[in-house]
């Protein structure tokens, strides 16, 4: 299987209660390497132009207030099959339904915070990566 990378957001509900650590524990425990993380404030142009493939959905507003509302931590992420095992260990976008074991049935609060992102291909990996890092923040 292909060695990736994929792009990780630890998201404002997460920061809030302080689950960076237990977030990044269960990523390691799926094999995943964090070889690059940064805890930022996303201004809302940042936000809306990272959810920009969202902005005609109903929840667009919603989604971009929750991202902006406190710090989040960026993550590149490497490992085998690295897009498809993160959103496994991520789960179901809305808690309710997700796996137990996975990021958002464990600590998510619904559907708008649900504690993580993670890029849904390999482009959009690429893109979301290269919006956040610049090439020498990436250590593998
Ligand atoms: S997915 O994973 O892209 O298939 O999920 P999708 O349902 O298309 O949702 C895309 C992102 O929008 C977020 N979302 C919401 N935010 C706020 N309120 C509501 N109601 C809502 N519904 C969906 C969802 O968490 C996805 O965010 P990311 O950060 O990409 O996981």
């Amino acid at each position: 299987m292909a060695i990736e990378r994929t792009f990780s957001i630890l998201k404002p509900d997460a920061t809030r209660r302080n689950l960076t650590g237990a977030i990044n524990a269960l990523i390691e425990k799926a094999g995943l390497r964090i070889v690059a993380q940064k805890r930022v404030q996303m201004t809302r142009a940042q936000a809306e132009t990272f959810y920009a493939v969202h902005k005609e959905r109903p929840f667009f507003g919603e989604l971009v207030g929750t991202m902006i509302a406190g710090p989040v931590v960026v993550q590149v992420l490497e490992g085998e099959d690295a897009i498809k095992t993160y959103r496994g260990v991520l789960g179901a976008t809305d808690p309710a339904k997700a796996d137990p074991g996975t990021i958002r049935k464990e600590h998510a609060l619904s559907v708008g915070e649900n504690s993580a992102h993670g890029s849904d291909a390999l482009d959009t990996a690429a893109i979301e990566i290269a919006q956040w890092f610049s090439g020498n923040e990436i250590v593998g």
